[in-house]
């Protein structure tokens, strides 16, 4: 596996142009608590999600980014959470099982999204994957998180799948039970993350792959800052990840902040909300 260019400060960063799935959160709520951000006695309020939701989408378009819907089912308060519907590389798609039965029924609804919607192999999966939300893929390596959803089984059966290598790396903070709560890919083979979400030697496997890696303090990761999405230049971020945006613009990338203050109250942030399509 070989480690790729450094990320220089100041660098000139090129945008790709992505294709994303996303699900307007009409029927988003707080009714159960299967993360430590989600009180169901607080509820949440759908209609100011689908605002949010609205403006994430609107800065993928300006961005130039291709975005398609999935229609949102009724009793699936988490499907606006895409990224964890599939994990889609080379137009092959690894199915999600999820941890939890509130969820169950959203893996199905994405496979069949994606059959319709031209991605011809879609492996149902054997073991509990949670799709990109625990998957990030990178052009030489695919990253995956285990520790609270995906099992190490899935990590072994997506990289037979797809025929990439996945990296196992495990989660120790509850309040970063995926992945993708605590890392971001920024392309260029290098990434952002929060040496706190991760076993020591997780952090040590995360020093030695990306030696020049943007690290992001606890106050960034305790705002779901690092549940972000980057196309190469532009990062859409939490707005109140202020000290990890900084942190990126010095770096030569580009911070788009979004406001997802209604979707974090059931744990989730830009990332979460947005399924790619490779
Ligand atoms: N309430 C959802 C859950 O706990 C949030 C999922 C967030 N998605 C993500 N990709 N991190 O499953």
């Amino acid at each position: 596996m070989s480690v790729l260019p450094v990320t220089e400060p100041g660098a000139v960063r090129t945008a790709l142009r992505r294709r994303y799935l996303m699900c307007r959160p009409e029927h988003f709520a707080v009714t159960y608590a299967i993360n430590p951000w989600m009180d169901p006695a607080a509820g949440a309020d759908a209609g100011k999600a689908v605002e949010q939701w609205e403006a994430l989408r609107a800065a993928y378009l300006a961005l130039g980014h291709e975005v398609s819907l999935i229609d949102p089912i009724e009793g699936l308060p988490d499907m606006v959470f895409a990224a964890n519907g599939a994990l889609v590389v080379g137009g092959r798609a690894y199915g999600a099982r999820f941890a939890h039965p509130e969820r169950y029924a959203e893996g199905p609804a994405y496979a069949k999204w994606l059959r319709q919607n031209g991605v011809s192999e879609v492996l149902d999966a054997e073991y509990t994957n949670e799709g990109e939300g625990d998957f990030l893929t990178l052009d030489h390596v695919i990253l995956a998180g285990t520790g609270f959803r995906t099992e190490v089984a899935a990590h072994q059966e997506a990289q037979e799948f797809l025929g990439r290598p996945v990296v196992t790396l495990r989660l120790v903070d509850p309040r970063f039970y995926h992945l993708d709560t605590a890392l971001f890919p920024l392309g260029g083979g290098n990434v952002a993350y929060y040496p706190g979400a991760f076993s020591p030697g997780s952090r040590a496997v995360l020093e030695r792959l990306f030696p020049d890696a943007i690290l992001a303090g606890e106050q960034d990761a305790a705002v779901l800052g690092l549940n972000a999405v980057c196309d190469g230049r532009n990062v859409v971020i939490n707005a109140e990840a202020v000290g990890l945006t900084a942190t990126l613009r010095r770096h030569g990338y580009e911070p788009v902040p979004v406001d997802m203050s209604e979707l974090r109250k059931a744990g989730g942030g830009p990332k979460c909300c947005t399924l790619e399509l490779r």
